[in-house]
């Protein structure tokens, strides 16, 4: 859901920067003598605008079996080009902002989490902040996180009744939002995260409409609860941060990570900018994390074989570790983990990820046709249409976490932007790993401790991320 949301603000956004572009002759002049990619069918104006509202994925992947790998859909006189597949993504994965820039599309995520915070920073700004997250996960972070997110996953379990009927994503969204709080953002935070907090982070979403990239301040309801959210999540945040800065007992986690962090002008982090990346970071949980965290149990619990597997895996792990559950141990579990790259390979990818193109560059398809995408373009790759592309991956709409067992196919899997759920490249997600342990340790424990049965209908491929995942539980322990 929140993917179709973005998509759809790149697509106002594209109309903006159209209409910027149009008093730019030049660039017409420039482009008209190369070969351009060719060009989606639709009708004037609106182009593909409806088609993208309605049903994003399905657009891009009948214009991809249509046209091939790269092709342009006009959005309100806006080209928009797509790349698909890792022949022709390599420079939109590499490319320096200087050619190919996120900066011109995520203005509307400065009232979000404030400026000079993520997405809504200015280049350099952000690619430090990126860093300075990067060092809060690294293994020897993540290695300490695993226990904290035991805890959790314990403590939030041992709430369940006996039996019963849950809402599978309804249930991990609050377990991931704590569990990513008490990790990343600290003990204050997660002891701090009322139903006040998860319902100001819903806020800050609410407030990202198709409209809001065009005019971010708009005086709308929804702007200004997204900006009430923010000043309230800012007075949170601050107490918190205040205090930590002046706890004379240091902490191991993330926040303490950025606190302490200095940019390379050698000024620090300051209170605003480290709350808005909390904000942002509870935000990605919340939606991205925990949906693929649903999927992975749907798929798991649809699929019985592999349900097996994954059972018998545990078994095994029970028998050499007893219920003793680490870094380590996590390492070892090589059939759940494959189950859950499998799940995020075709369950809840990115629909699309964005760049806006500075600089006239040329990409060639596996066919040997070669193509300049111009200056003014926006670039899109889109994780969902490439991670199910049939020159990559056999019978790609099979969910087979076997498939990464295959030489061959492992061969083609592992090269660079093959699997692009996570990126890559400049902008590899770094919270990758983490969510690999986070999913990890709570599949592992709910299979370990309770009988799940799916009792609704899964529409593998088809979640529209509205539709209720309901699972039946009984408690038990796993026997070896
Ligand atoms: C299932 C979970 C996740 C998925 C599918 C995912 C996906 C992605 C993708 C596709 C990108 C690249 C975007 C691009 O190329 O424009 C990205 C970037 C990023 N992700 Fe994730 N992500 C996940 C979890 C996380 C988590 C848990 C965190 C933080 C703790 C995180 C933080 C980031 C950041 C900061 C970037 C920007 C990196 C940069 O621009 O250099 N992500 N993510």
């Amino acid at each position: 859901m929140v993917y179709i949301l973005v998509l759809a603000v790149f697509l106002i956004l594209a109309t903006f920067l159209f209409l910027k572009n149009s008093l730019n002759r030049g660039l017409y002049n420039s482009t008209k003598k190369l070969k351009l990619p060719p060009v989606v069918k639709a009708w004037p104006l609106v182009g593909a605008l409806y088609m993208l509202g309605k049903d994003p994925v399905n657009l891009l992947k009948n214009n991809y079996q249509k046209y091939g790998s790269v092709f342009t859909i006009k959005v309100l006189g806006q080209s928009v080009t797509l790349l698909i597949g890792p022949e022709v993504s390599r420079h939109f994965y590499t490319a320096p902002e200087s050619e190919l820039s996120l900066e011109e599309l995520y203005k509307f995520a400065i009232p979000m989490f404030g400026r000079n915070v993520a997405f809504g920073a200015p280049t350099e700004i952000r690619l430090q902040q990126t860093q300075f997250l990067l060092k809060g996960l690294r293994p020897q972070m993540l290695r300490f996180y695993v226990g904290q997110i035991v805890t959790e996953v314990e403590d939030y379990f041992s709430q369940w009744q006996d039996s019963g009927t849950i809402d599978l994503v309804h249930e991990l969204e609050h377990l991931i939002t704590l569990t990513t709080a008490r990790c990343l953002l600290g003990r204050e935070v997660r002891e701090n995260l009322t139903e006040e907090v998860s319902a100001l982070i819903r806020d800050l979403a609410g407030g990202v409409l198709p409209i809001s990239v065009l005019f971010p301040y708009l005086p709308i309801r929804a702007h200004n609860r997204r900006d009430r959210a923010r000043d309230k999540l800012l007075l949170i945040f601050s107490k918190i941060i205040s205090l930590r800065k002046t706890s004379p007992q240091p902490e191991e986690d993330l926040l303490q990570t950025l606190l302490a962090s200095r940019y390379n002008n050698g000024e620090s982090i300051t209170n605003e900018q480290v709350s808005g990346m909390l904000s942002a970071i509870l935000f990605v949980g919340k939606h991205t994390l925990s949906n693929t965290a649903a999927w992975t149990g749907a798929y798991l619990l649809q699929h019985k074989t592999y349900f097996s597997k994954v059972l018998e895996e545990q078994k095994a792990l029970l028998g050499r570790h007893g219920l003793k559950m680490e870094f380590d141990i996590l390492r070892e579990m090589d059939v759940l983990s494959r189950c859950i790259k499998e799940a995020a390979r075709i369950g809840y990818p990115p629909i699309i990820t964005p760049r806006y193109c500075r600089q006239n560059f040329t990409v060639t398809t596996k066919e040997g046709k070669e193509y300049t995408i111009p200056k003014g373009h926006i670039v899109l790759t889109s994780p969902a249409v490439a991670n199910r592309a049939d020159h990559v991956f056999k019978d790609p709409d099979r969910y087979d976490p076997d498939r990464y067992l295959s030489a061959e196919e492992k061969k083609m899997a592992s090269q660079p932007f093959s699997y692009i759920t996570f990126g890559g490249g400049r902008h590899t997600c770094p919270g990758e790993a983490f969510t690999f342990i986070m999913l990890k340790t709570i599949w592992s424990y709910l299979i370990r401790n309770f009988e799940l049965e799916l009792v609704s209908t899964f529409h593998e491929g088809e979640w529209n991320g509205k539709e209720k995942i309901l699972v039946h539980y009984k408690r038990r322990q796993l026997s070896i």
